[in-house]
């Protein structure tokens, strides 16, 4: 076992065991298709926007009161089989000192990109005490929460690295692509030293009583397979291998990715989350057997009428009928003018029509 490993810790069943959620994470049978929404919390919800009134994002990230409303309000809202932690990716980066924010409108913006070998002094080791925040937010909530599960997240060390060497988001990654091809033990190092930061980071969480963890590799859907194999892979097969020991479920996400499910099922994902663009019966083909699926309906298809959302909705369920388990969620997260009726209506649907 590396430094790096937990150790197989063999906990007493907590109140969230039994719930859909994390059966079908397992592959067990479950009472009703299990449903949440990746950004469930966040702007679609006019609570939301009124309890962030005047608090940027990032300060929001600190105050723990504040994360529990958040993150319990789509819970209260919609019914969802799981809540979401109220973060964002870049908080472990900002909590060991580097600078950078996130402009409204247009996501994490870094004062002094990260190019060059001397950069990397500066992404230091997180600690638990780096974000205490986090701690006491997830005790307050897994009190509030009963059994419904609480997933806790981070960005995967490639959708990092992607926002520190371009600066801020990117359509083309060029400038982290050029350090990927053009200095492969850079980029390694750098990805290498992100699996470390983002893997204290799920520690944290999951030690704090998160009841499962999702790795958010939203932009790998940039990368050929083989490139994705052998420069990203790694890295995050060290995060998933750092939170394997706690036997907590571990979800692992990107958009467009069509042609890296199996390598990202491979990279020791117990869920593999498929955006809209794949149907779920041959995205299992693509992932193998052993491992549970989420999603995948288009985010876009609930601005359409009712009758259509529900037909939709029924493509999904259908192409998942023979899977052994199955997270019903967006392919990517809930656009913010989304009707947030709209969603409650999507949950209670899914639970009808899959109850047994
Ligand atoms: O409900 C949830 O899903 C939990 C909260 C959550 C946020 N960010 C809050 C947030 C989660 C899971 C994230 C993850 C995240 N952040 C990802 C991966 C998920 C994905 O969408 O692929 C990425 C790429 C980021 C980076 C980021 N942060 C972007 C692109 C943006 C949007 C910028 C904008 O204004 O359009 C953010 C900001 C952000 N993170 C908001 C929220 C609710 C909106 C800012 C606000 O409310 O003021």
């Amino acid at each position: 076992m590396s430094a790096n490993e937990t150790p197989v810790r063999h906990q007493p069943p907590t109140a969230t065991y039994d719930s859909a959620f994390l059966k079908a994470c397992r592959r067990e049978p479950v009472p009703h298709t299990p449903v949440w929404f990746m950004r469930q919390a966040g702007r679609s919800l006019p609570e939301y926007r009124k309890v962030r009134e005047g608090i940027p994002m990032l300060e929001s990230c600190t105050r723990p009161e504040l994360v529990t409303e958040i993150t319990l309000q789509p819970v209260r809202r919609h019914d969802v089989d799981a809540a979401i932690y109220y973060s964002d990716i870049v908080v472990p980066l900002k909590a060991i000192g580097l600078g950078l924010d996130i402009k409204p409108g247009v996501g994490p913006v870094v004062e002094e990109p990260i190019r060059t070998r001397a950069d990397l002094a500066r992404l230091r080791d997180l600690t638990p005490e780096d974000v205490p925040y986090v701690t006491e937010a997830i005790g307050l909530l897994t009190k509030e929460l009963g059994q419904t599960p609480l997933i806790g997240f981070a960005g995967a060390p490639f959708t990092l690295a992607s926002y520190l060497v371009e600066g801020g988001p990117s359509r083309t990654y060029e400038n982290a692509k050029a350090m990927m091809y053009g200095d492969p033990e850079l980029w390694a190092d750098l990805l290498d030293r992100l699996a470390d930061i983002t893997a204290a980071f799920l520690k944290v969480q999951i030690e704090a009583g998160a009841s499962a963890v999702q790795l958010f590799d939203s932009w790998a859907g940039a990368l050929a397979p083989a490139d994705y194999r052998r420069s990203v892979l790694p890295a995050s097969a060290k995060v998933f291998r750092a939170v394997a020991g706690y036997g907590v479920p571990r979800i692992h996400f990107g958009v467009g990715t069509g042609e890296l499910l199996g390598l990202m099922g491979e990279a020791g994902a117990d869920v593999v989350g498929v955006d809209w663009r794949v149907p779920l019966d041959e995205a299992a083909r693509r992932v193998g057997p052993g491992k549970a699926l989420q999603g995948n309906l288009d985010p876009t298809v609930l601005f359409a009428p009712r009758e259509a959302v529900e037909a939709k909705t029924r493509e999904v369920l259908d192409a998942a009928a023979g899977l052994e388990g199955h997270v019903f969620n967006l392919g990517h997260g809930v656009m913010p003018s989304t009707d947030p009726d709209a969603l409650t209506r999507l949950v209670e649907y899914v639970h009808t029509r899959t109850a047994r």
